[in-house]
């Protein structure tokens, strides 16, 4: 018997839900990828053939439609093709950064392509993805685009300079988080408030809303790559550790134990050996389920900014899309 979790029956819903805006979006996103240089074209339609999760459209999707229904789905669509754009181009460049072989269960361009042919997809995606909201006639919308573009850098580079030390401080993590991820998710969230037709006020706590998903699906994420509760991750385990990054469960390991001993494991994590006796010790010390909590507490954040939203069947399903994210295994 198949049971389907409460995760699967949410996003179900939610993906039905929004279905013509993310057929639009992805149309939208197949007709740049057909007029793009010729020796980018083939890579560029692989890269948009495996889609992902499409979350932060989802979540744009449903906050636009969530005052009455989206009133103008070209303009959602365009807003959604460009988040996803800019998503996919930071995670080309991750890969080239994380030294990263697998992304979406295939290859990563970069493993298959090489570096140079990363690099410029990439980049021409991030070129299309800001060009894509050009015309947008709320300048809103391009201008938290590009503010997330730019703090994703902040973030992604900040996250290097941390790498490897372990007195890393909670401030500095979530600084990482906020940057890399969640910049993205307040522009998805504020874009949609804005479609959605709200006063300035709601689509600031929109944002907040965003950021407040985007700090808490990091944090899943980080715990998903030690391939605690992962299925079907499409990337490999342990590449954080492998890195050297102290994500969350690392750093509440280190808030309340001796620290030499973990250092020097971390020092050997690629050994996989190694890598599962750092996982047995944090699942000891509780870690994985601390941050858990962390990341749920963000999310109930996020549910609760919804009670300033109009009551509605799809404010009821963002509540449950929050509640949801916690289960995610991939
Ligand atoms: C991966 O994002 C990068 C992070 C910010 C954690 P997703 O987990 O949304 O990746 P896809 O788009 O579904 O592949
Ligand atoms: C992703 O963070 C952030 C960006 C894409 C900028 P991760 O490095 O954790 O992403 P994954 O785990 O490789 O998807
Ligand atoms: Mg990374
Ligand atoms: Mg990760």
């Amino acid at each position: 018997m198949i049971f389907s979790s409460k995760y699967h029956n949410v996003i179900k819903e939610a993906k039905n839900l929004v279905q013509p805006a993310l057929d639009l979006s992805a149309k939208m996103m197949r007709d740049v990828a057909e007029n793009s240089p010729q020796k980018l074209r083939k890579h560029f339609i692989q890269t948009i053939e495996r889609p992902g999760k499409r979350l932060r459209s989802i979540l744009l999707f449903l906050l636009a439609s969530s005052n009455g229904g989206i009133k103008d789905l070209e303009r959602a669509a365009k807003a959604a093709a460009s988040v996803e754009m800019l998503h996919l181009a930071s995670l080309i460049h991750d890969d080239v950064i994380d030294m990263s072989e697998f992304r979406r269960g295939q290859n990563s361009l970069h493993s298959s392509f090489g570096n140079k042919i990363a690099v410029l997809v990439g980049d021409y995606m991030l070129a299309q993805s800001l060009i894509f909201v050009l015309e947008e006639d709320d300048r809103r919308i391009p201008q938290s685009l590009a503010n997330a573009a730019s703090s994703l850098v902040a973030g992604e580079i900040l996250e290097i300079d941390l790498s490897g030390n372990i007195d890393i401080s909670y401030e500095d993590y979530i600084q990482i988080v906020e940057g890399k991820t969640a910049s993205l998710l307040i522009s998805c969230a504020k874009s949609g408030a804005i479609l959605a037709g709200y006063d300035e006020k709601i689509v600031e706590e929109c944002g907040n809303l965003g950021l407040h998903f985007g700090i808490a699906f990091q944090i899943i994420d980080d715990i998903l790559d030690y391939g605690i509760d992962a299925k079907n991750l499409g990337k490999k385990n342990f590449k954080d550790l492998q890195n050297g990054l102290i994500t969350l469960p690392l750093l509440l390991y280190f808030q309340k134990n001796p620290k030499d001993e973990m250092a020097n494991l971390i020092k050997n994590a690629s050994d996989p050996k190694t890598a599962n006796l750092i996982v047995k010790k944090l699942k000891k010390a509780n870690c994985f389920e601390e941050a858990k909590s962390v990341a749920y507490s963000h999310l109930l954040k996020a549910a609760k900014i919804l009670e300033k939203l109009p009551p509605s069947h799809i404010n009821t399903l963002l509540k449950d899309f929050f509640e949801a994210m916690a289960e995610r295994k991939n």
